[in-house]
């Protein structure tokens, strides 16, 4: 056939089959490599990350560096940070092959009650001072996901204005036992009767830990205009417009004590806290008690000993003793010694998916995260936490998948263990 034959062949098959038509928008989007501005409120930086890190140096820009310093730093010479994140970097996983793992479960069971993942917002103080809309935000994610939310004494929504912004959040209150019992009893009375379903005693923390990076920085709570701050102002004018248009930051709990914020600080921790109050505690709080802070093995048995529903395995994310036990390491001995009688969770360091298995792995029946949803918070507000839980959620159900197991309740130690070093 020659050339002209083709050609008219071609024009004929065209004419009866394809009709030419105008280009439209709905065939040309799926091929561009690039989008169209969008002129809404999306947040384009916060959208591109895809890991917590990511998340963390976003959120390095969006506050005063003094803020930032805040949550990312921890106690003296920064140690215990660094050898509690490492620790992660030493997990080995041992991946199993040929399993269906097409569907994975990430649920589990924290007190009794069923969590769409095994994460537990960590108690963190002064939260509005990340982002103004703080606890609030971080509530209405957890509750989303049904996920355990824990509003800290330090907070800056109280136990009432909590439980009424975000009414069907599965929420935990965070003690720190006042050196007042009295005053103590009043606080618990009123988490009770706000709803709140479980008391967290938090007890590393006998004196403040020295936070160097917040004494350099002249770091005040609250946050004043310094020049240093004024400068720093020009270029986290969101941060500031944010605050100064919203009420002023408080400790909301503990507002009607009518003490400063400094005071209020420096009266929550009371060094004489012993076994006998957590007695004390058991016989006014009638629903869980969690005791958070726990690094040793005589520890936690003597307190699985007295009754309490769970621990936290916590250095309190290096915020207090500087160089004590990393929580990774005593883990499997903790979990080995209480031998069921009571949930162990654990926290410090948590910032991927894969840190949570780890965890898990180790014997963990659920972990707490702190910094790893306040650098979404302070990137994005409510839109940052909801990123950090969808990289975690993503990244848990590819860990499982990859290492060949179908659900966190089955993780364990038989596909983790730690390297001598990484
Ligand atoms: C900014 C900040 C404030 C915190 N405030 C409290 C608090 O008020 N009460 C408490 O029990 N723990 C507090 N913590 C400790 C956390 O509950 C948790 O133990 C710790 O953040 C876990 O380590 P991670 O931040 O590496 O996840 C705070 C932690 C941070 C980062």
């Amino acid at each position: 056939m020659g050339c002209k034959a083709v050609l008219v062949r071609e024009r004929c098959y065209m004419h009866t089959h394809l009709k030419r038509q105008f280009p439209r928008w709905k065939s040309i989007k799926p091929l561009l490599g690039w989008s169209l501005p969008a002129f809404g409120r999306e947040d384009k930086a916060l959208n591109r990350c895809i890991t917590l890190e990511e998340i963390r140096l976003l959120s390095k820009k969006r506050v005063p560096r003094a803020v930032f310093d805040y949550v990312d730093g921890g106690a003296n010479e920064e140690i215990s940070i660094g050898r509690t994140r490492r620790a992660y970097s030493r997990v080995e996983f041992r991946p199993l092959v040929l399993r269906d793992v097409n569907t994975v479960d990430l649920t589990t069971t924290i007190l009794g009650e069923k969590s769409s993942l095994p994460i537990i917002f960590a108690p963190t103080g002064y939260t509005r001072m990340m982002h103004y809309t703080g606890e609030v935000a971080v509530a209405s994610v957890a509750t989303k996901h049904n996920m355990v939310y824990s509003l800290s004494t330090m907070g800056t929504f109280s136990v009432e204005e909590l439980a009424e912004s975000v009414p069907d959040v599965r929420r935990w209150f965070q003690l720190y036992m006042w050196s007042d019992r009295a005053r103590s009893l009043e606080m618990i009375q009123r988490a009770d009767k706000a709803g709140f379903s479980t008391l967290v005693l938090t007890v590393d923390t006998a004196v403040p830990g020295q936070h160097n990076r917040d004494v350099r920085n002249g770091l005040t709570i609250p946050p004043k205009i310094s020049l240093r701050t004024f400068l720093n102002m020009s270029t986290k004018i969101k941060w500031w417009f944010n605050i100064l248009t919203t009420p002023p930051l408080e400790f909301a709990t503990l507002r009607q004590e009518g003490l400063s914020p400094s005071e209020a600080a420096a009266r929550v921790f009371d060094a004489s806290v012993t076994f006998d109050d957590i007695t004390w505690l058991q016989s006014i709080w009638k629903k869980p008690i969690v005791v958070k802070g726990v690094t040793s093995v005589d520890d936690a048995v003597r307190l699985a000993d007295l009754g309490v529903d769970a621990i936290v395995v916590s250095n309190h994310g290096g915020r207090q003793l500087d160089g004590g036990t990393v929580p990774l390491e005593i883990l499997p001995k903790i979990v080995k010694a209480v031998n069921g009688r009571m949930q162990v969770y654990i926290d410090g360091g948590i910032m991927s998916g894969r840190d949570v298995l780890a965890a898990i792995g180790f014997g963990a029946d659920a972990v707490l995260i702190g910094r790893a949803y306040l650098y979404g918070l302070m990137a994005g507000g409510a839109a940052g936490v909801e990123k950090v839980i969808a990289i975690l959620t993503k990244e848990i159900e590819s860990t499982l998948q990859l290492t060949g197991v179908t659900s966190v309740k089955e993780f364990n130690s038989d596909s983790v263990r730690l390297r001598k070093r990484d």
